[in-house]
C-alpha cells in the first residue's frame, strides 16, 4: 500500500514546534465505561489548561463520529477502525506540540497500546476513569444503559460487550469516590509532572 509513497521532511523540528508553544506535545488518553466521566473530566482539564495559556485540543467519541468517522458503524471491524484513526489523529496533534485529550471508551488493551505506541510512550498518559457498571448505569447521562438493558443497543460495553480493565494505566481516577474537581486536579498534576519529566529527560534528544 505504501509503495510509491515517500515521506517528505519539513524544515521545522518537533522540538522547535514545542519551543514555540512553551510545552511538550502529549496525548492524554481517557478510557472507561460509558458514563464513567471521561468527557466531563476532559472538558474541565481542557478549560484549566487553556486558562493557563497552554495549547490543548480535545478529541471526543461522539464528536469524532460526526465528522472524521461518520462513515463507521459499530461492528467490531468499524470500532477498531474508529480507534485506529483516532490514535493516528491524536499522534499528529501531539506531533504538532499540542496537549491532546482523547476521551473514548476504548475497551480493548490492544487498541490503547496502539494509541500509546503511535504517540510515543514517553508522551502518553493512559487515564483509567474508573466507575463500576452499576454506578454508570445509575448516572446514565445519555439514557444508553436503559436502552442497552432493553436490548435496543447491541454490543454495549459493560452490558453486552466486554471492557478490559487497564492493567498498567499511568493514572487511575475513581469517580465513584472523587468529585469532578478532585479528579481534574489529579489529571492536571499528572500532566504537569510528565511535562517536567520530558523537559528534564528528553529535550536534548528529540
Ligand atoms: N467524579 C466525577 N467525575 C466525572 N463525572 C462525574 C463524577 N461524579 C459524577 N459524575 C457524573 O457522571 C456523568 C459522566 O458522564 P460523561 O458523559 O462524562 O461520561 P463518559 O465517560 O464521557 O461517557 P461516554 O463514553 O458515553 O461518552 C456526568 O453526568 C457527571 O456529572
Ligand atoms: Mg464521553
Amino acid at each position: 500500500m505504501t509503495k510509491n509513497i515517500t515521506w517528505h521532511d519539513g524544515k521545522v523540528s518537533y522540538n522547535q514546534r514545542c519551543d514555540n508553544l512553551g510545552q511538550e506535545g502529549m496525548v492524554i488518553w481517557f478510557t472507561g465505561l460509558s458514563g464513567s466521566g471521561k468527557s466531563t473530566i476532559a472538558v474541565e482539564v481542557e478549560k484549566e489548561l487553556v486558562l493557563r495559556g497552554q495549547a490543548v485540543y480535545r478529541l471526543d467519541g461522539d464528536n469524532v463520529r460526526h465528522g472524521l468517522n461518520s462513515d463507521l458503524g459499530f461492528t467490531a471491524e468499524d470500532r477498531n477502525e474508529n480507534i485506529r484513526r483516532i490514535a493516528e489523529v491524536a499522534a499528529l496533534f501531539k506531533d504538532s506540540g499540542m496537549i491532546t485529550l482523547a476521551s473514548f471508551i476504548s475497551p480493548y488493551q490492544e487498541t490503547r497500546d496502539f494509541a500509546r505506541e503511535r504517540a510515543g510512550a514517553d508522551n502518553f498518559i493512559e487515564v483509567y476513569v474508573k466507575a463500576d457498571v452499576e454506578t454508570c448505569a445509575k448516572r446514565d447521562p445519555k439514557g444508553l444503559y436503559e436502552m442497552a438493558k432493553k436490548g435496543e443497543i447491541k454490543n454495549f460495553t459493560g452490558i453486552s460487550a466486554p471492557y478490559e480493565v487497564p492493567e498498567n494505566a499511568d493514572l487511575v481516577v475513581n469517580t465513584k469516590e472523587l468529585s469532578v474537581e478532585a479528579a481534574v486536579a489529579k489529571v492536571l498534576e499528572a500532566i504537569d509532572k510528565r511535562q517536567a519529566w520530558i523537559k528534564e529527560n528528553l529535550e536534548a534528544t528529540g
